[in-house]
């Protein structure tokens, strides 16, 4: 990269940050204050759309009373937010140790910070939201903890945050839906619309990385960022609805999570989720060759 290159990338950088510095100082949630968790839960209201749900539609599902499908909703959301809390904390580890690594007094660092707080408050958010409703945190399966232990030591650069992108931008998906549907539990859709709000700027901030970072890389990093983020996005679809939540509503795991899998309905739900974010990591060139299976298997790339 040469000199002027390097000083243009980084007053970008620079300006972006302030700028998402700035919006961070003006709209942010406590969801220590901002949500009243003594509410009263709504009878009959929903924790998660039905068509979103990952049976409907099966014959499991057909046999399933009103009161179990909602209930269903309500560990599949608990799953997900708790898979949400798992993978913010992963790029909490990400982000400090780039703090580490750069200038304190610039507004990239300050804003690598302010998104930290804004994780903080979130999985904070996430946990109260399950034990509010009494669902487990089920978080991802335990061979998935340990693999993603390495993540931090192999994730540098643009791949590290367009896996974080994923997880962001699948959730952000899903959470425009939810927060503006009247059918669902008013504090449910609070934290939504929280998570929305706040997530905007981490989807601006990892974007700009993913294109620098693509646009620096060489043809054998650009494999690797390739190979990781696909691998990386596997885990994160794979884990988001952990098999437990079928057990939580007297249904056996393994057939379930086989009819789950098999379901037309969830695979066009997991494609909607993914529509956004795989555009853009197409664009940024983080889409294709030998990795195309795996996307497939995820559900993001329609089979
Ligand atoms: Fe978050
Ligand atoms: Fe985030």
């Amino acid at each position: 990269m040469s000199r002027a290159t390097q000083v243009a990338k980084v007053a970008d950088r620079e300006r972006t940050a302030a700028r998402l510095l700035k919006s961070s100082a003006d709209k942010f949630y406590d969801p220590l204050i901002d949500i009243d968790w003594d509410a009263p839960v709504v009878a009959g209201k929903h924790y998660h759309p039905e068509h979103r749900v990952s049976l409907y539609g099966t014959d499991l599902w057909d046999r399933m009373t009103p009161e179990q499908r909602i209930e269903l909703g309500k560990h599949e959301i608990a799953s997900i937010a708790s898979n949400g809390i798992f993978f913010e904390v992963l790029l909490m580890q990400m982000l400090l140790k780039q703090v580490y690594k750069h200038d304190p007094t610039s507004d990239h660092v300050h804003y690598m910070l302010a998104e930290i707080a804004d994780e903080c408050r979130h999985s904070t958010m996430f946990g109260k939201a399950c034990k509010r409703f009494g669902a487990p945190a089920y978080g991802p399966p335990w061979w998935v903890r340990q693999l993603a232990k390495a993540l931090p030591v192999f994730g540098q650069g643009p791949s590290a945050y367009a896996a974080i992108l994923v997880a962001e931008e699948v959730l952000d998906r899903m959470q425009r839906e939810n927060m503006n549907d009247e059918g669902l539990q008013p504090l449910i859709r609070m934290v939504n619309r929280i998570h929305v709000l706040e997530e905007a700027r981490h989807v601006t901030f990892a974007r700009q990385e993913v294109v620098q970072g693509m646009a620096n890389a060489g043809p054998v990093a650009r494999h690797y960022h390739r190979a990781l983020t696909a691998v990386v996005s596997y885990f994160v679809m794979l884990c988001l609805i952990n098999p437990r939540v079928y057990a939580a509503v007297g249904l056996d795991p393994k057939a379930a999570a086989r009819a789950a899998k098999r379901n037309p309905h969830f695979r066009a739900t997991l494609h909607y989720w993914g529509e956004r974010i795989m555009k853009f990591l197409d664009e940024a060139g983080l889409v294709g060759g030998p990795t195309m299976p795996l996307w497939r298997k995820a559900g993001l790339v329609k089979k």
